[in-house]
């Protein structure tokens, strides 16, 4: 197998893999907005980042589907990682919202890099057309949890002047 193929495979299952990603930001989301009403701003993000997850999944599928593969096959052992990562967001007592943005920017680490990784990959498959769409969504993970740490001190307050429940 050349080199070029075998970075073709490799990133094909990249893709797959970043896929199931996205898929379970999604839904990581979508339980934690309600949590999240408490926090105005903090909601608005997460909503938008949640909208933005699901174009990013899109996006994965529209370069699957360009290059004649299957889109979405689960892969056990990233679903696997990232359900630790999202794991602790469920051991909170009443600071979960701090647990569930500190996990967040875990999370955005996480794709920021997976993100580099399919860009080194797309190169080396001689598929450097897929670069732009790609380096779309690691700017919207970077900017997000750029926004997700600077916001921090502030959610900290916000956290503070809520009601224990
Ligand atoms: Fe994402």
């Amino acid at each position: 197998m050349s080199n070029m193929k075998r970075a073709m495979d490799v990133y094909l299952n990249g893709l797959r893999n970043q896929h199931a990603v996205e898929t379970q930001a999604i839904g990581t989301i979508q339980n934690e907005l309600p949590r999240m009403e408490g926090y105005p701003d903090l909601h608005a993000k997460m909503k938008a980042d949640h909208e933005r997850s699901v174009t990013q999944a899109a996006r994965l599928d529209d370069l699957l589907e360009k290059h004649g593969s299957k889109k979405s096959i689960l892969k056990e052992a990233v679903t696997g990682a990232v359900a630790t990562v999202a794991g602790f967001t469920h051991a909170g007592a009443g600071d979960e919202v701090l647990k569930n943005v500190l996990a967040a920017i875990g999370f955005k680490a996480y794709e920021i890099s997976s993100y580099k990784v399919l860009l080194a990959l797309a190169d080396a498959a001689g598929a450097s057309d897929d670069t732009s769409v790609l380096e779309q969504s690691m700017r919207e993970e970077q900017d997000m949890g750029d926004w997700l740490g600077s916001n921090l001190p502030n959610l900290v307050h916000a956290y503070l002047e809520q009601k224990p429940v």
